[in-house]
């Protein structure tokens, strides 16, 4: 037992067992990892050793170490291990091209055994792995390559912020998590007081009016990379908690910020992927975006643009079409190029995909040689079927489809149409990047259920003062706001304006939305207050931390970019969140559960 003691404390690690190449043939090394793969050539153990940085083959020969190669014949895949021992290059035919490490091998001649484990729930080599496993055993699920490439991506991006960022003057901040209700439009979680028996923080869905507080407050620049809370169902590129890149900045102007934008994107899309993203990214407004993309988050990376037909089919024969101009609705149309080769299947299945956003129809033409080919031909006379054709600007080979209805359902679905005939024929490149800046929004939303507007970003967003001025209270949907969206391939990854830093204007805004000023005051007192003592001009942004992560990686899972994400159910099956809470916790907290 003396030959080969036990160490005093680890030994240093030399190399990551992914980083070992021919130049280091002839170096005594120390490594540390899991064992990925054990195999026993009559007699040679073979050992894949895994770290982050990828695998090294290590080999325990009898003739090498005896007790070494004794004790290796006990390892299974998982276990933690140290081993010392030699680089050697691989003999000829066991050189393995397809690893970086496959020219060398390191000869062991001390293991230490430092962890054993149980047997892996799943193969960490395997693509599919069904998710609720992956995520309750996340520990596992971690130590696979793609999520360690994920997270250090992940992890890189965030350092690529933070220099941006400071280098600007932005310096960060740290705002509260134990605050009040933040409206950004979804539901708050609460926390209940103990001190205070009865009454509950909210944790915030934004640091929205402490960034805003921090400029009156003389900050200048703020940034934070920041969790936000908010309970809301969760769809494919929403979490109940998230991250946000949080900026706010004094004296701004949306000039200024769509700049500081545009830097940080270019930056991190060169230094994450090597592409270069053209500056200045375009803009357009929302006006535009609705209309020809039936979208305020339009993927640009195809054209099949939603065309205006009302008038030339308001006083055709087709009843459908005729009467939804009618009732001041609209009719409009996409062109796809070469989709007349589109099966009665396909625009079956097309038909049923419009009726998800409402639409009660989708008619179509197919463009053949010998003119429509289509069930709504007949009501149309060679004029109108020629006025068609010139504003689609249709082909022969074309497809085109139609929708009828309000101007709400005509938007919706052929906006969502126009992506799913994307998807279908293979025009989205997950390769492109497309981004553009929407702006002008409208400053309100009608909510047609409480009957009553709301904000589209949130109440502090300044509307453009000239609306104001011109709509003011007697046409507040015409007034827009100054507020802007980040888009890039049809996902919205940030939204900001520039605010409201005047007492007067936030009251007049406040009552738009139908609080009078007892209700603002009580729910807003401290910023009326606030903006009442000098606050500056500004403005700001936050972007969506974990849907760049998403698009930069090429991920259709918000969870594959977030350590320990939760489920659609907003539940976390590692510890197992949400819980039960004692008793006492609860009489302590002077809350009494009904009855489930
Ligand atoms: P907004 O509500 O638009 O603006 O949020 C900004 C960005 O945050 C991302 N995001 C989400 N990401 C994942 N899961 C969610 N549940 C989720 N909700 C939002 C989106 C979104 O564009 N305070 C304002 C910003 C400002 O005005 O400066 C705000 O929070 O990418
Ligand atoms: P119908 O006369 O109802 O058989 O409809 C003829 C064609 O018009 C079918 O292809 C329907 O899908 C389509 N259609 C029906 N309602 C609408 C609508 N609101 N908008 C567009 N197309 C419609």
């Amino acid at each position: 037992m003396t030959e080969n003691k036990a160490p005093e404390g680890l030994g240093r690690r030399t190399n990551y067992n992914g980083d070992l190449r021919s130049t280091d043939i002839g170096k005594q090394v120390r490594l540390f990892g899991w064992v990925n793969t054990r195999r026993d050539h009559g007699g040679v153990i073979f050992v894949d050793l895994r770290d982050h940085t990828g695998l090294a083959q290590v080999v325990f020969k009898p003739e090498v170490d005896s007790r070494a190669h004794a004790e290796a014949d006990a390892l299974r895949n998982e276990w933690v291990i140290a081993v010392t021992g030699r680089v050697e290059a691989r003999e000829g035919g066991n050189i393995n091209p397809k690893l970086p490490t496959g020219e060398i091998e390191v000869l062991v001649d001390r293991l230490d055994i430092l962890n054993p484990s149980l047997p892996s729930l799943f193969d960490l080599d395997e693509k599919e792995v069904d998710e609720r496993l992956r995520l309750t055993h996340r520990y596992l699920d971690l130590r696979r390559p793609a999520m360690q490439s994920n997270l250090r991506l992940r992890a890189k991006a965030a350092t690529i912020v933070r220099e941006h960022l400071s280098t600007q003057e932005f310096i960060e901040v740290e705002t509260p998590v134990l605050t009040r209700s933040t409206p950004e439009g979804a539901r708050d979680y609460l926390v209940p007081s103990r001190m205070s028996p009865g009454k509950f923080y909210a944790l915030p869905q934004s640091p929205q009016l402490f960034k805003q507080i921090l400029m009156v407050g003389g900050l200048d620049r703020y940034y934070q990379i920041v969790k936000c809370f908010r309970d809301e169902d969760l769809r494919g590129n929403r979490q109940p908690e998230f991250t946000q890149v949080d900026i706010e900045m004094s004296f701004a102007e949306p000039e200024f910020i769509f700049e500081l934008i545009d830097g940080l994107m270019q930056k991190l899309w060169k230094d994450i992927l090597g592409v270069d993203v053209a500056l200045p990214i375009g803009r357009m407004s929302y006006q535009e975006a609705m209309e020809d993309y039936g979208s305020d988050a339009p993927d640009l990376r195809f054209d099949l643009k939603l065309v205006q037909l009302s008038d030339l089919v308001k006083d055709s024969d087709f009843k459908v079409f005729a009467q939804a101009v009618e009732k001041g609705g609209q009719v409009k149309g996409i062109r796809v190029p070469g989709g007349a080769t589109m099966s009665r299947k396909e625009l079956d299945e097309l038909t049923e995909f419009v009726a998800i956003y409402g639409a009660r129809g989708m008619a179509w033409v197919k463009m053949q040689p010998d003119g429509w080919q289509s069930p709504i031909a007949k009501f149309f006379t060679p004029e109108q079927h020629r006025a068609i054709e010139e504003r689609m600007g249709l082909q022969q080979g074309d497809l085109a489809v139609f929708c009828a209805d309000s101007l709400k359902v005509v938007t919706d679905s052929l906006g969502n149409l126009r992506k799913e005939i994307a998807r279908r024929t293979g025009l989205l490149n997950d390769k492109e990047y497309r981004f553009v800046w929407v702006t002008d929004f409208p400053l309100l939303e009608y909510n047609e259920e409480e009957k009553r507007f709301a904000a589209m970003h949130h109440p502090f967003t300044s509307p453009v003062p000239e609306d104001l001025e011109a709509y003011g209270e007697s046409d507040p949907a015409k007034i827009r706001a100054r507020a802007y969206d980040i888009v890039l391939n049809g996902v919205e990854l940030g939204g900001g304006s520039i605010r409201i830093h005047r007492t007067d204007m936030q009251q007049r805004v406040f009552n738009l939305l139908d609080l009078d000023e007892k209700e603002s005051r009580d729910k807003f007192g401290f910023l009326l207050d606030a903006l009442a003592h000098g606050a500056p001009p500004h403005g700001g942004i936050a972007l969506g931390f974990d849907r760049i992560i998403m698009l930069l990686i090429g991920t259709e899972s918000i969870r594959d970019v977030i350590a320990f994400p939760k489920t659609q159910k907003a539940a976390d099956l590692m510890v197992e969140a949400p819980a039960d809470v004692d008793e006492k916790q609860l009489r302590e907290l002077g809350i009494r559960l009904a009855k489930r």
